[in-house]
């Protein structure tokens, strides 16, 4: 429709999100199932007020000057943003919006799903009986390990580390956490306990689990050195993102023994090729980016990235903003 402001989705989303869309925006949305190619999006960002991506588009300089100077909000189907260039994006007035919150328990819930199946060695059972394996009770077949009463160690106590905590205390487990920004109070709410050092809580936990955005500060923040700290018994789970372990060093650590396993959402790279050596270990759980897909939470993204996109292009300011230094004065 003429006079309405130009907006590209990059991919489907759930149909609440698209209805407030469209009712407010002239929309183009690529209609495919996996992630535009690079020229894909050059080509359609061309002239548009709005871009509403997801976390598998890179949005760099070069996105935003294709998209040229009325551009004025990248609303990102995600928490995280670590795919946008969101100093390039301040630097030419445009803002970034972002899904915090919604997806906070519903990835927790992952996180623990994850941290059960990969103590129970659930994955194995299922293939054990899946392959015909199963014969009879075994007294030493598939023995795992206990959660009640381990030792939990959360790094990154935000809103979904928190929310792990929570359901950590339900299953009586001694919770610790480390924090960067040491937020002392984090803990109180959950019986958590702050270690002041990231090797301490490492050397402690039975299961360690991430909960950092990804940035300088945490890639490959689980590294040689740090796999190295952990005790052998540990297992790690990882449903931030891939890069904040460095995979070819958590393969090593796991064929040498030096730890137990791994249960990773989010790996790098995304997708884990179906021959990569992770996926050849039986103590090592990959799912597919999945922490925040259920039905529920995926409604109320699509809602919240919708929302951001549409008060950008008509002149307001997205409830979720990223870059809140105010963007320069721009285009
Ligand atoms: C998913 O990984 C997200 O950041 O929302
Ligand atoms: C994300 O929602 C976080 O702050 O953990």
């Amino acid at each position: 429709m003429y006079g309405q402001p130009k907006v590209l989705v990059t991919r489907p989303i759930p149909q609440v999100g698209m209805d407030i869309i469209s009712k407010a925006c002239d929309v183009q949305i690529l209609r495919c199932d996996t992630p535009p190619s690079r020229e894909e999006l050059l080509e359609n960002v061309r002239g548009m007020n709005g871009l509403l991506t997801l976390l598998t588009d890179r949005i760099d300089a070069e996105i935003m000057d294709a998209a040229g100077p009325n551009l004025k909000i990248i609303s990102n189907y995600a928490v995280g943003y670590d795919n946008i260039d969101v100093e390039a994006a301040t630097k030419r007035g445009v803002m970034v919006g972002n899904t915090p919150g919604a997806m906070t328990e519903t990835t927790a819930d992952l996180a623990f799903s994850l941290l059960l199946a990969a103590a129970r060695r659930i994955g194995e059972g299922i293939d054990y009986v899946r392959k015909g394996k199963w014969e009879t009770f075994k007294p030493l077949e598939l023995l795992g390990r206990d959660v009640h009463h381990a030792a939990l160690g959360i790094i990154g106590m935000g809103r979904i580390g928190t929310e792990v905590a929570k359901r950590a205390r339900g299953f009586d487990m001694n919770v610790l956490y480390y924090d960067h920004r040491m937020r002392r109070d984090k803990g109180r709410s959950t019986g958590a306990v702050m270690c002041d050092t990231l090797d301490d809580l490492l050397a402690r936990s039975d299961f360690v689990s991430l909960h950092t955005p990804l940035n300088e500060k945490t890639r490959h923040l689980i590294n040689t050195h740090t796999l190295g700290l952990m005790k052998k018994t540990a297992i790690l789970i990882n449903v931030a993102r891939g890069p904040v372990v460095d995979t070819e060093a958590l393969c090593e650590a796991i064929e040498a023994g030096r730890i137990a396993g791994a249960a990773l959402d989010v790996t790098d790279p995304e997708p884990l090729p179906s021959n990569h050596r992770l996926l050849q270990m039986p103590q090592c759980i990959v799912l597919p980016h999945i922490g925040s897909a259920t039905v529920e939470t995926r409604n109320k993204m699509a809602v919240m990235a919708a929302e951001n996109l549409v008060a950008g292009v008509t002149g307001g300011v997205p409830k979720y903003l990223v870059n809140c230094e105010k963007p320069a004065v721009g285009n």
